[in-house]
């Protein structure tokens, strides 16, 4: 009698469990988008320039904004030539090699590639990372600097500089620190991190900020070909000099530009 029940009621349920799952959505069986990057505001929002993002795809190496040897207070003409023509040149052909059969890649800025650095297909990514990274950090530092520039902090950045760090002699201490102990090559930055301070942090080869969430404010480029054919291995003798030719009023916009992208986020 027992089983007697059992069998049709194993039967209806059997019955009611093959409706059920032919009647659901095929999610489990659909298989995951592959991750492609985006240029969503957050991933594009420029730090090459105040108001534009860099763009990748041609890749284009900038005029420098004055005379190579108009920063002579810090760094001579010929280290100038070799570093702008030269180095900056070849991030640019590297990166517009690696990106020539990219086309999903080709309409995002370099902002959003390097934000975005795990979304770039792996058999590039460490080429991309290099010459993005290479584009937008030296683009950044020609802008940064001024034949008319150094001195005292101007502008809001010095107020900022006051609070943060006491004043700017011990700013500029730990920032030359900083720079000194990047190990090989790399860079040195006053950024506006995600919390909204200024911090002082250093990155290795060609890597920038925006990679740790941080907005590059300023930075020096510590690698050899920056600095060799005038200092040779004295590098903290660059970064003493470097600060004659510190363009303050550039620098300040580019610090309005990121308390503004933060108020947005
Ligand atoms: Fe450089």
């Amino acid at each position: 009698m027992r089983k007697f029940l059992q069998h049709p009621i194993t039967l209806f349920l059997t019955l009611i469990l093959g409706f059920f799952v032919a009647c659901q959505p095929q999610a489990s069986t659909q298989q995951t988008p592959a991750q492609s990057p985006t240029a969503s505001p957050t991933v594009s929002t420029p730090v090459a320039y105040v108001d534009r993002p860099l763009t990748a795809s041609p890749a284009q190496l900038p005029p420098l904004p004055y005379d190579a040897g108009a920063l002579s207070k810090a760094i001579d003409a010929e280290t100038m030539r070799i570093h702008h023509d030269r180095h900056h040149q070849t991030y640019v052909d590297n990166l517009n090699t690696a990106l020539k059969d990219q086309p999903n890649l080709q309409n995002l800025s370099i902002e959003a590639m390097l934000r975005e650095l795990n979304a770039v297909p792996e058999n590039i990514r460490n080429t991309i990372r290099n010459n993005a990274g290479g584009h937008l950090n030296h683009t950044i530092f020609w802008q940064i600097m001024s034949p008319d520039g150094g001195g005292q902090p101007t502008g809001a950045i010095a107020q900022a500089i006051n609070q943060t760090f006491g004043n700017f002699e011990s700013f500029r201490k730990q920032f030359n620190e900083a720079g000194g102990d990047r190990f090989g090559s790399g860079w040195v930055w006053l950024v506006r991190n995600a919390q909204g301070q200024l911090q002082i942090v250093s990155t290795a080869n060609q890597d920038n900020p925006i990679m740790e969430g941080n907005y590059p404010i300023m930075g020096n480029d510590v690698w050899e070909h920056a600095y060799y054919l005038r200092y040779q291995n004295r590098r903290a003798d660059y970064l003493n000099n470097w600060w004659n030719v510190v363009n303050w009023n550039e620098i300040n916009r580019r610090f309005q530009a990121a308390s503004q992208q933060q108020a947005r986020s």
